[in-house]
């Protein structure tokens, strides 16, 4: 059976970030997945304890999937916060064995002071930052519903995180249509499983640096592949592209001086897309679609492939107006019909394809 005879791939209506004028077709910035060489105590009491994650039960299933294809993992930790979360594989071979993005990731909490009583409790480290310098994040802070970042920390694998407060709206988690309380988004069905609910309610972004003169061609990939209009400005360091997902989210990537290298180790990013299949086909026309050997079981050569899989990957990410390189950054694109998507309720939300 080819793609186009299969049943149309569900769409989610993005109304209200479209009502924020924000075109994009990126339902959800779902998870970073950072592996860990091994799961210390100091994990534990950072990421449950301290931050006050839930533990994802589903993660055991998975890593028994990835080993029985031949896959290298010996563990693997799910943190849930809300409806996103953190993926950890553990003890992979070097050199993926550790991994940490050349940024910082956004979490939101209902109440701050909590949670740096509970990281004082779990002896986690915090830095307390100026109120100043959250000035430069205005328009993250006015689109995300945030406060200005009052804590950094960093994970014991070198994770560096921003915690935010949530200013507006609903308590509650961060979905695709923006804060939505727990426990009317529980009576629709929507949530990930875990031992307990999670303190963090959502990542709202994930800030990544790049290399100079890339930030225009990443806009130009996102319009072109992921048919997203990401915005190109000029932040505290520098040239910047952010890329709107759902309601609240942001990629957003930050140019460092010319000749400074980014390193890249590895680590993902997953997102959900309305439009699956003419991702794919943008993607493959440009020559990115990418297997990941850590997944055996997981090809994508051909579009079959990757509606089979409701997920596809790329790793370059490149100008699409003329081919240059841009940056290695794996990307994990899902369709709407994954088996991992947190959102696949109400049904009166999806519309088809
Ligand atoms: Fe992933």
């Amino acid at each position: 059976m080819s793609a186009s005879d299969r049943a149309p791939l569900p769409e989610l209506d993005l109304l209200e970030a479209r009502a924020r004028g924000r075109r994009t077709s990126l339902v959800s910035l779902e998870h970073l997945n950072v592996n860990v060489p091994s799961w210390s105590a100091d994990c534990e009491a950072f990421w449950f304890q301290g931050l006050g994650f839930a533990r994802d039960s589903r993660a055991a299933t998975i890593c028994g999937n990835v080993n029985n294809a031949g896959g290298t993992m010996k563990g693997l930790v799910w943190a849930n916060a809300g409806l996103q979360q953190v993926h950890m594989p553990v003890g992979e071979p070097e050199p993926y064995a550790s991994q940490c993005p050349p940024g910082v990731m956004g979490l939101a909490y209902a109440d701050v002071t909590a949670l740096k009583n509970s990281l004082t409790a779990s002896g986690v480290p915090f830095s307390e930052l100026p109120s100043q310098a959250e000035e430069e994040e205005e328009g993250l802070l006015t689109e995300s519903g945030l406060a200005p970042a009052q804590i950094e920390l960093s994970s014991p694998t070198g994770v560096r995180l921003r915690v935010h407060r949530i200013t507006a709206g609903t308590l509650g988690w961060l979905t695709p249509n923006g804060w939505q309380d727990p426990v009317v988004a529980a009576e629709q069905g929507v949530g990930l499983p875990g031992d307990r609910p999670s303190l963090c309610l959502g990542i709202p972004y994930i800030r990544l640096l790049c290399p100079a003169s890339t930030a225009a061609g990443l806009c130009r990939l996102y319009a072109a592949v992921f048919g997203t209009e990401a915005t190109l400005c000029t932040g505290g360091s520098g040239v910047e592209c952010w890329v709107p997902i759902g309601a609240h989210q942001w990629l957003v990537y930050e140019e460092v001086p010319t000749g400074q290298a980014v390193p890249y180790d590895g680590y993902h990013v997953a997102i959900y897309i309305n439009g699956f299949v003419e991702a794919y086909r943008q993607a493959q026309s440009l020559g990115l679609v990418w297997n990941n050997p850590r997944f055996p079981h997981l090809r994508y050569d051909s579009l079959d492939e990757a509606v089979g899989h409701s997920e596809f990957r790329i790793l370059r990410l490149v100008d699409p107006a003329n081919g240059q390189e841009l940056i290695s950054m794996e990307h994990e694109v899902r369709a709407l019909s994954h088996p991992g998507f947190s959102y696949s309720l109400p049904k009166s939300s999806l519309k088809q394809q």
